[in-house]
This record gives C-alpha cells, sequence and structure tokens, in this order.
C-alpha cells in the first residue's frame, strides 16, 4: 500500500471514524477545548510584577504541566530561571531573546528549553513581547545574587489565578483544568 502524501480526504463534513472506545473516552478523557484567548472573558490578564502580566490556559495537575501567555509589556527582564521539565514557547507577538544564547525570538518562532537549563530572559523591542507557552516541571526562580527564591509549578500557577478571580470577583473558569 502505498504512503499517504496528503490527508485522503477534503470533504467538509463531519465523517463517523468508528472508533471502537468513544464510551471510554467519553468517561475518562478530561476533553479537547478552545480558550478564547483574545478575549478576557474566558481568562484575564493578571499582574506578574510591574511590567508582566499573564493569562492562563490550561493546568494539568497529572502531568505538573501549565499552559498560559505571557506578556512582557515593554523592554524588560524576567530574571534567571531554572528549569526541572520541558518548555515549548511560540513567539506571538514583539521579541525576546536569552542573555545565554545568541538567537532573537520573533514571531511565529518557536523557542524549546530542557530541564536542566537556566536562563535570563529580556525583551528590547518597544512593545516587549507575547509569549504562548506550554510548560511541564517545576520552575525555580532566583534573586540577582543567585540565591533561590522560590518554585513555580502547575499549584503555583493555579494560585496565581484563583487569587485574582477571588480579590476580583470573578469566576473561576473551570475550562482552564484538564
Ligand atoms: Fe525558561
Amino acid at each position: 500500500m502505498a504512503t499517504m502524501t496528503a490527508p485522503p480526504s477534503d470533504k467538509a463534513e463531519i465523517v463517523d471514524i468508528k472508533y471502537p472506545f468513544t464510551d471510554l473516552v467519553a468517561r475518562t478523557s478530561p476533553g479537547g477545548r478552545y480558550i478564547d484567548a483574545p478575549s478576557d472573558e474566558e481568562s484575564p490578564w493578571i499582574p506578574f510584577g510591574d511590567n508582566a502580566a499573564i493569562k492562563h490556559i490550561a493546568f494539568d495537575v497529572r502531568q505538573n504541566l501549565f499552559s498560559n501567555i505571557l506578556w512582557v509589556k515593554s523592554p524588560g527582564v524576567i530574571g534567571t530561571h531554572f528549569h526541572r521539565g520541558t518548555i515549548m514557547m511560540v513567539c506571538l507577538e514583539g521579541s525576546v531573546r536569552y542573555l545565554e544564547y545568541d538567537w532573537v525570538a520573533t514571531p511565529p518562532g518557536v523557542i524549546l528549553e530542557t530541564p536542566g537549563e537556566s536562563h535570563t530572559l529580556v525583551t528590547d523591542h518597544p512593545q516587549g513581547c507575547k509569549l504562548f507557552g506550554w510548560m511541564q516541571g517545576p520552575i525555580d526562580f532566583f534573586d540577582g545574587d543567585g540565591k533561590f527564591v522560590e518554585t513555580t509549578d502547575v499549584f503555583w500557577f493555579m494560585n496565581h489565578y484563583e487569587t485574582y478571580c477571588r480579590e476580583n470577583g470573578l469566576p473561576i473558569n473551570e475550562k482552564l483544568y484538564l
């Protein structure tokens, strides 16, 4: 049989593929979903320091996984941090670089970060940057003298979201919890 070289159907109709385990999927899967990130209804921008904000997209406690859009609003720095898991980020707007590396990410550049790396995020762009991130595993933050300050993980990000919602009378959006 020849190998597929293109999607085999271009029919714009729902096709029943007869997957045999749909009942198990319905019973056990958290389900796919759409998060309407362009609006602030489903997930608001939440301050992260004076010059940055986070729009939370997903929390998955099974994998210590968290997804969000990080917005650094003008030229600035997210200080040195250390990864214990794997990160994928996409530059949506502006530009961003790390002091430790020789590249500059611009839209739609993709950044991969792996366990054991520490680095210091800088944006020189007049409008800063927006970065979509799909992040797994804890991130340790350090002060300017290299002294450990705090670990952020899925529960830290969840608490960041829920505290803001509570303090501002906003509902918790269950869609963000996988
Ligand atoms: Fe990082």
